[in-house]
């Protein structure tokens, strides 16, 4: 090899991380996390090495402004980012600092369907909004409630383009003010604070069309909405039950959001941990396909087994004895994977998740990797992604079919991860 041949090839290995590496999400709270002592975001900021060494590239934190509620999903004074539970403005700008300096990139929880009022407005009502300025902004009145508001009956504004919600005034996304100034206040979050991506709570409470005007008016380098359709999956666990519908939902929401955002992938984590109790045949849908989101916008869908509503609040989470196959799954498959703070730091598992997550690196399977499933039984689920991996989850052990090539990369109960030997 010349020297110049040698530099380039060089080169090329030296450039292949940075076209083969995925995206790792880690949500970096849970419903208590307001509660610790001495703040969150101080707390949090010891955990970055545990973080950077499982490679996670992007860590969602809580929302971040003054709230009714402690969590911060009632936010009212949406400027006002010392009186959050979490810390203060300046503790919150340490952390995304500290995040930043070991290239992980932080993700606001931005909750705009609904917002708390501060004041009564002369009948009674609490409609009277602060933004936490000394000027007008986000200074709003009942004009910008939804008409139909269900609770606070005395908005004037447009009828809401999406569910309601009961436990603050639904506000009026038609209202062009409420687009600038929400528009305004997402981009001092970029300036001021260094954000640079968003987690939409609740996007199931006002048109797409709104987000898509968001994403546009704020340009984030990512966005993920929950859009989370309560019941549609869990109390449905019958046999023909087909998950189309649930699906194909999201996906219209992506693209008439402007198909840049991404959405949770609600329905694999519903299927995955349904079918993970002896019912794995449900992981193979009607045309060999998985059953969630990953297998027709796999590039838009961010994968999960639990979160701070399904895991901390017990709202029908992932069957606990069994949440390493859980993520045997979505590490090895398509979709962009997001880890639980609890099931890293919390459950003993970060061990297992930074290697499921160091084989995923090291074979570059990625947002858009290719799925073949070979075998979809009630005790055993197998599938190889890019060719590269298999990944098994299920009781059964005597699995036949693995390719002499492939070794045994990673194992635990019930799950095994294989991988071409590197001399292949
Ligand atoms: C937070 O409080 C500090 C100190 O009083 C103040 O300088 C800053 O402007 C406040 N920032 C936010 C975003 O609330
Ligand atoms: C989503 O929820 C709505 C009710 O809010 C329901 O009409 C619809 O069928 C649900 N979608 C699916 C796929 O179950
Ligand atoms: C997956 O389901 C399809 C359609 O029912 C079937 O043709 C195929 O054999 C199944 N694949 C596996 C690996 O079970
Ligand atoms: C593997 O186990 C299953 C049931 O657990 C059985 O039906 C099958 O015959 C076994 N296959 C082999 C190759 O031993």
């Amino acid at each position: 090899m010349s020297l110049l041949t040698s530099i380039s090839y060089l080169l090329f290995i030296s450039l292949i991380p940075t076209f083969t590496a995925g995206q790792l999400l880690f949500q970096g709270f849970n419903w208590q996390s307001w509660k610790k002592e001495g703040g969150w975001y101080n707390f949090l900021r010891n955990s970055i090495p545990e973080l950077s060494s499982a490679g996670i590239t992007h860590v969602w934190l809580p929302p971040p402004s003054h709230s009714a509620a402690p969590e911060g999903y009632l936010p009212g004074r949406l400027y006002d980012l010392n009186a959050s539970k979490y810390g203060n403005a300046n503790e919150l700008k340490t952390l995304i600092k500290a995040f930043n300096d070991k290239g992980i990139k932080c993700i606001a929880d931005i909750v705009i369907n609904h917002r708390s009022a501060e004041k009564e407005d002369g009948r009674g009502i609490l409609s009277i909004f602060e933004g936490g300025t000394p000027d007008d902004r986000l200074d709003w009145g009942p004009s910008f409630i939804c008409s139909d508001d269900t609770k606070y009956s005395d908005g004037t504004g447009n009828p809401d383009t999406g569910i309601g919600f009961d436990l603050a005034p639904d506000i009026d996304h038609k209202n062009p003010r409420v687009q600038r100034e929400l528009s305004d206040w997402l981009n001092w979050l970029k300036t001021e604070i260094g954000f640079h991506r968003w987690r939409f709570d609740l996007v199931r409470g006002y048109s797409p069309v709104f987000t898509k005007v968001y994403m546009e008016q704020t340009q984030p380098n990512f966005a993920v909405g929950e859009f989370w359709n309560s019941t549609a999956y869990w109390t449905n666990k019958k046999p023909e039950y087909n998950e189309d519908a649930h699906r194909d939902e999201l996906v219209e929401w992506v693209q008439a959001a402007g198909g840049d955002v991404k959405a949770f992938d609600f329905p694999t984590k519903w299927v995955l941990q349904t079918a993970i109790e002896g019912e794995l045949w449900r992981m193979n849908d009607s045309s060999g396909r998985a059953p969630g989101m990953i297998c027709i916008l796999s590039g838009n869908a961010v994968t999960f087994i639990d979160n701070h509503d399904t895991g901390s609040q017990q709202i029908s989470p992932f069957p606990p004895d069994k949440v390493m196959q859980g993520y045997v799954y979505i590490l090895t498959h398509p979709g962009i994977p997001s880890i639980f703070y609890d099931h890293f730091f919390e459950w003993g598992l970060m061990e297992g998740i930074t290697k499921l997550a160091a084989i995923r690196t090291r074979n570059g399977i990625n947002p858009k990797s290719t799925l073949r499933i070979i075998a979809s039984e009630s005790d055993l689920y197998v599938a190889v992604i890019d060719e590269k991996i298999i990944a098994k989850i299920g009781t059964r052990y005597n699995v036949t079919g693995i390719p002499p090539t492939f070794q045994v990369a990673y194992a635990g109960l019930d799950y095994c991860v294989w991988e071409k030997s590197a001399q292949e």
